[in-house]
């Protein structure tokens, strides 16, 4: 990308991939309203790209991020957030159709937790620490923590979390599902995985990766019935595809597809 940002950066570890990397290290990556206006601009940027197939979210081996900028939010008032719609931003992400993999070591903390779980797959490091310590600032997650933990690893877990404000750890994290795995130990390890993984998802056909993460999300809205009507539909849908006839006739043919996107 030709833009020009100074909270985050933005690279091509692989042509088919953007990786966005958090970058206020001062403020262990605290989430302010102009670093998540960057944010949002370089992954929505990502997202219209076609020779993009997925993007990588990390921060620091310190901190993904370690919550919204308290700083910022310290004085604000009632009339001031609820007017102006402070952070409804945030939800932007969670509108991206290409997938988005979360690389995350360090604190992941509030915002920083709720931003890991926005997006579609979340790696952890074995430093990975994850928390929403907003009850100790007299507030409670308000970036969809509350949410998106209770769907993931059930009530008691969730209450406890959000009650008490206690950290995680990347194990812990993996044992109640909240990360699909902790990578193994090392600098720069957890990157690694998360761009080759979503070097991988980039080689498929980027409508049914988009289309199977479009269901995936559905369990999360819609009741069962509704659920597998969607994806039927998006099932059946896909026939129409030139990726769909590439993919059937590549593996009959005994060789690699060559898929199109189209
Ligand atoms: C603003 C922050 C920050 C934050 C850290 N910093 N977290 N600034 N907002 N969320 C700043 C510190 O003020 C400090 O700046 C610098 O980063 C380094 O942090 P330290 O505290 O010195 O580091 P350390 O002692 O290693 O402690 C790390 C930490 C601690 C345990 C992660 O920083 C911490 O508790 N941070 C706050 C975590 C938190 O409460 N997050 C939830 C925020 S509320 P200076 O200038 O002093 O060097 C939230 C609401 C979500 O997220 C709503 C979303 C819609």
């Amino acid at each position: 990308s030709q833009r020009q940002y100074n909270l985050i950066l933005v690279s091509r570890p692989e042509p088919s991939v953007v990786l966005v990397t958090l970058n206020r290290p001062n403020a262990l990556n605290a989430l302010s309203s102009p670093l998540f206006q960057e944010l949002n601009q370089a992954l929505e940027e990502a997202d219209k790209d076609d020779t993009v197939g997925a993007m990588v979210l990390t921060g620091s081996e310190k901190a993904f991020a370690a919550g919204a900028d308290i700083k910022e939010m310290k004085d604000k008032q009632f009339a001031d957030v609820f007017k102006n719609k402070f952070l409804e931003n945030w939800g932007e992400i969670a509108s991206l159709r290409k997938p988005v993999i979360a690389a995350v070591s360090g604190f992941a903390l509030g915002g920083g937790c709720e931003l890991a779980l926005m997006c579609d797959i979340i790696l952890a490091s074995p430093t990975a620490k994850f928390g929403q310590p907003e009850i100790n600032l007299g507030v409670i997650p308000g970036g969809g923590g509350s949410q998106r933990l209770a769907q993931v690893i059930g009530k008691s877990r969730t209450m406890e979390m959000v009650l008490t404000g206690r950290m995680v750890s990347a194990q812990e994290a993996a044992s109640w599902g909240i990360v699909s795995r902790v990578v193994a130990d090392g600098e720069g390890e957890v990157v690694k995985e998360a761009v080759a993984m979503a070097k991988e998802i980039a080689s498929k056909s980027q409508i049914a990766v988009q289309a199977g993460k479009e269901v995936v999300n559905a369990a999360y809205e819609l009741n069962l019935a509704e659920g597998l009507r969607l994806e039927r539909r998006l099932f059946h849908g896909l026939f129409a595809t030139n990726d769909q006839k590439e993919g059937m006739s590549a593996f009959s043919e005994k060789r690699k597809p060559n898929f199109t996107h189209t």
